[in-house]
């Protein structure tokens, strides 16, 4: 496995692979890689030849309060676990070597990001787009992998894809959890043992509302109030718990036969934030 920080370098590598013929599989990641990531390279291995992984903590992508700082980084035991994996080439680069010191460019999200994770982080999917486009043009894979985890990531870099015509197969892994049901994440390390008891609750509530849906609930908007204050009352804040166009990203309150919905939350226990989602097919 070899492992670069500067972009022409894993050019070089990338284009002899492709003058091989080879097929090329894109993983990007933060790096504090779980079962959830090496999930992502297992389905990426499926579509293509030779497998990229990128490690970076994207600053672009956090606002002035967040967790950049924090944010865990196992950089030896990333390249360890990529390597067990069979990745071919890992893209760990520093932050000077992906962005200029004075940026006179950006891309602005429309709707899409104006409710679920977009409503409450500002900033946080322009500077997604931002690294995942100069990725695209870097390693210029054949096909990229991204979790459901963060599905309305997943739906605006496919927005992407087709208004920036990048020439890319996307392909989204199901989500990994823990026997508990919660959902791997590189964050769940923050919480403490009595949270980390308390956080599969995100994710029981989810599958209640889920089930309740598909036998039957067309306006699930009372469930869906119920289960807040049950997880409030369990030490959750709740950030959003909803049901929302698979489409559009927009909250839906009646649902209807043929709709793709997503049923998705986000709520913070104690510093931690849990995201979770089901996808919904009616
Ligand atoms: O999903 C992630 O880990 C990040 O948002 C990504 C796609 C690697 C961009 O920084």
């Amino acid at each position: 496995m070899d492992v670069y920080k500067s972009i022409d370098e894993v050019r070089g590598a990338i284009k002899k692979f492709k003058s091989d013929g080879k097929r090329i599989g894109f993983v990007p990641t933060m790096g504090a890689l779980h079962e959830g990531h090496l999930s992502l390279i297992r389905l990426a291995k499926k579509h293509a030849d030779v497998i990229v992984a990128s490690i970076f903590v994207n600053p672009e992508q956090f606002g002035p309060n967040e967790d950049f700082d924090s944010y865990p980084r196992e950089l030896e035991a990333d390249l360890n676990k990529c390597e067990d994996e069979g990745v071919a080439i890992v893209f760990a680069p520093n932050r000077d070597d992906v962005y200029d010191k004075k940026k006179y460019i950006r891309i602005e999200v429309d709707e899409l990001n104006r409710h679920m994770c977009g409503g409450s982080r500002p900033g946080f999917f322009e500077g997604i787009l931002l690294i995942v486009n100069k990725l695209f043009n870097i390693i210029s894979p054949d096909v990229a992998v991204f979790g459901q985890k963060d599905i309305q990531q997943f739906q605006i870099v496919s927005q992407m894809v087709r208004e920036f015509n990048h020439d890319i197969e996307l392909v989204m892994a199901p989500i990994e959890r823990a026997n508990d049901g919660l959902a791997l994440s590189s964050r769940n390390k923050y919480l403490s043992d009595e949270e980390r008891e308390i956080a599969p609750g995100l994710y029981r509530a989810l599958t209640y509302v889920e089930r309740q849906i598909k036998s039957g609930v067309e306006t699930p908007s009372l469930l869906l109030k119920h289960q807040k204050s049950e997880l409030e009352a369990k030490g959750f804040k709740i950030d959003y718990l909803n049901v929302f166009d698979k489409k559009t990203l927009r909250p839906v309150n009646a649902l209807k036969e043929g709709g793709e919905y997503i049923l998705a939350g986000a709520a913070w226990l104690g510093k931690t934030r849990l995201i979770d989602n089901f996808l919904i097919e009616l």
